[in-house]
C-alpha cells in the first residue's frame, strides 16, 4: 500500500470542482516541488477534448481560481495534464482510458467527482479495463449517498473493487489546518484533556454559518438540504474530533476507531431537539439578497438552516448537550466550536459582589484560524465597593503565531495524502455509515411529525426557534 503514485486519474476533470479546487490545488503543490516529477494527471470527463484543449481549459480555471500570489510558471505543471473522453455509463471507452494512463511505474490514484448515480458504472469500466489492481487507490468525493441505504449500495460497488484500505472518501473539512489543530490542541497538551468532560464542560456548540446561498447548485441542493449537505458529514466530523477518546496513535486506524465510536454513540433526536429554516429575501453585508424560492424558482420544502440539539451517550459526555448550527445566507462567514466550561464549584467572591461567568473556549476554524480562551480577571482599583470581576481574553491568532508558515487550502493537503497513500483524514465506511443512521432517523422524524421549516430573513441567524432551542436550556450561542 506504501507507494507514491505516479499517475492520478481525475473523472469529472471539466466540473465545477476540478476547476476551482482540484486543478489550483495540484498546481500549488507542484509549485512547491511536492508532487513526484513522474507524477502524470489525466483528466477524463464527457466532452470532447484534445490534451491541449484540456490544458487550455486548466490554464483558464488556474488563472481564475488561484489567488494572482500562488500563480507562477504553469507551463511545466500544464505538461503533466492529458485528457481522455469518456462516457463513464458505458463499458466501450474504458480500454481507451486505460492505454491513456499506461502502465504506471509504481501506481495510480483515481479521484472520482461526478455525480455518485455515476459510481457503480465508473466503477464497472474501470474493473473491465484492469484499472483496479493492487496498485490502484480509489477517492470518493462527497455526496457519499443520500441515505444509509444508497450510502451502502455506493460502498458496496466500491467494495467488490477495492478493499478499504485503499478507499479514500473525502470530507474537504478534516483536510482544514484548524481542524487539525483541534486534534494537537486536545492531545498535545496537558491542561485542557483532564477538563475534557461531563463534569467540566457545560455543552459544546459547533457553527458553521455561510453568508452564500445557492451558488447554482439548485438541483444538488434542492435535494439535499441542510442537514445532508452539511451536518450529515462536516459537522459530524467536527463533532467526533471534538468528542473522541484520546486515540493511541495519530494513524488512519487509531483516529478513525475512536471517530466511529462517538458516531455511534449520538444518541437518536427526538421532537423539538431540531429547527429547521428556510431563507427569505434579505440583507447581507448591506446587500439585497433574494430568497431561496426566488432562486429556485419555485416554492420549495429544502431546508436551509438547521439547528440540532444533539447527545453522545457515553461516560465522557453523559449530561452535556452538542448544539448544532449550520445555514445558508446567514450574517456572516464563520465555523467555529464553542466549548463552554461549568461555573467554579464554589465562588469565593460572592460575599464581596462578584459575579462570576465560566471559562469559554472558542476555537475559530474559519476564516480566522484563532483560539480564544476567556479567563475570570479582576478588575484593577482598591475594591472599596466590592470585587469586580471581568472576563478576559487569551488569544492566538494562529497565522501571527505561525506567520512565514503556507497556509495550504483543504485540497492540497487531501490530495497529496491520497497520492502517498495516507488514510488518516479520509473518512472510513463505518463512519459515513453512522452518520447516515443518525440523519436519517432525524429526516424520519421531521417526515413523521411533519417539520416544514420555518423562515428567516436572509442575513439573520436564522428562524427565531432556534435561539429558542438553546436559550430553553440557559444557553446563548456564541456570535
Ligand atoms: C460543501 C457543501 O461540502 O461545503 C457546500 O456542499 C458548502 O454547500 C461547502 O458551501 C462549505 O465548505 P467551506 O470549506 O467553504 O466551509
Amino acid at each position: 500500500m506504501s507507494f507514491t503514485a505516479d499517475r492520478l486519474l481525475l473523472f469529472g476533470a471539466t466540473g465545477d470542482l476540478a476547476q476551482r479546487m482540484l486543478l489550483p490545488s495540484l498546481f500549488a503543490l507542484d509549485a512547491d516541488g511536492l508532487l513526484a516529477p513522474d507524477l502524470k494527471i489525466i483528466g477524463t470527463a464527457r466532452s470532447e477534448m484534445t490534451d491541449g484543449e484540456y490544458r487550455n481549459f486548466a490554464r483558464a480555471a488556474l488563472e481564475k481560481y488561484l489567488p494572482a500570489d500562488r500563480r507562477g510558471r504553469m507551463a511545466e505543471f500544464l505538461n503533466r495534464l492529458s485528457y481522455q473522453t469518456l462516457d463513464a455509463t458505458t463499458l466501450e471507452g474504458y480500454d481507451d482510458l486505460a492505454k491513456k494512463v499506461g502502465t504506471p511505474a509504481r501506481g495510480l490514484a483515481i479521484f472520482l467527482s461526478t455525480a455518485p448515480s455515476l459510481f457503480g458504472p465508473t466503477i464497472r469500466g474501470l474493473q473491465s479495463a484492469g484499472l483496479t489492481g493492487e496498485n490502484v487507490r480509489m477517492c470518493l468525493e462527497k455526496p457519499l449517498g443520500t441515505d444509509l441505504a444508497s450510502s451502502r449500495e455506493i460502498n458496496d460497488a466500491v467494495a467488490g473493487a477495492f478493499p478499504e484500505n485503499r478507499i479514500f472518501r473525502i470530507d474537504h473539512y478534516l483536510g482544514k489546518e484548524t481542524v487539525q489543530n483541534l486534534l494537537a490542541l486536545r492531545f498535545a497538551n496537558l491542561m485542557f484533556e483532564p477538563l475534557w468532560n461531563a463534569a467540566h464542560i457545560d455543552h459544546v456548540q459547533i457553527t458553521v454559518a455561510e453568508t452564500v446561498g445557492l451558488e447554482g447548485r439548485v438541483a444538488f441542493y434542492d435535494d439535499a438540504g441542510a442537514i445532508r449537505d452539511m451536518v450529515q458529514n462536516h459537522m459530524l466530523q467536527l463533532l467526533a474530533l471534538v468528542a473522541m477518546e484520546p486515540p493511541a496513535h495519530f494513524d488512519a486506524t487509531a483516529v478513525r476507531d475512536e471517530k466511529v465510536k462517538v458516531l455511534r454513540a449520538l444518541r437518536p433526536v427526538i421532537a423539538g431537539e431540531t429547527v429547521t429554516g428556510q431563507y427569505r429575501a434579505g440583507a447581507i453585508g448591506g446587500q439585497a439578497v433574494p430568497g431561496y424560492d426566488e432562486e429556485l424558482g419555485k416554492p420549495s420544502d429544502t431546508e436551509t438552516f438547521v439547528a440540532i440539539k444533539a447527545h453522545v451517550d457515553n461516560w465522557r459526555w453523559k449530561g452535556v448537550p452538542f448544539y448544532l448550527r449550520t445555514g445558508k445566507r446567514l450574517p456572516k462567514r464563520v465555523t467555529e466550536i464553542v466549548i463552554q466550561f461549568a461555573c467554579v464549584p464554589h465562588s469565593i467572591f460572592a460575599g464581596r459582589g462578584a459575579t462570576m461567568q465560566p471559562n469559554r473556549l472558542v476555537i475559530g476554524i474559519q476564516p480566522e484560524e484563532n483560539i480564544t480562551l476567556s479567563l475570570m480577571a479582576k478588575v484593577p482599583g482598591l475594591d472599596r465597593e466590592g470585587i469586580r470581576l471581568r472576563q478576559v481574553p487569551l488569544n492566538i491568532a494562529m497565522p501571527d503565531a505561525f506567520s512565514g508558515a503556507v497556509r495550504r487550502i483543504a485540497y492540497e493537503r487531501l490530495l497529496l495524502d491520497l497520492v502517498e497513500g495516507d488514510q488518516t483524514l479520509f473518512v472510513r465506511r463505518d463512519e459515513v455509515e453512522a452518520q447516515w443512521e443518525w440523519i436519517d432517523a432525524i429526516r424520519s422524524l421531521w417526515a413523521t411529525e411533519g417539520l416544514t421549516p420555518k423562515t428567516y430573513t436572509a442575513g439573520s441567524w436564522g428562524p427565531s426557534a432556534a435561539i429558542a432551542l438553546a436559550e430553553r436550556d440557559g444557553v446563548t450561542w456564541h456570535e
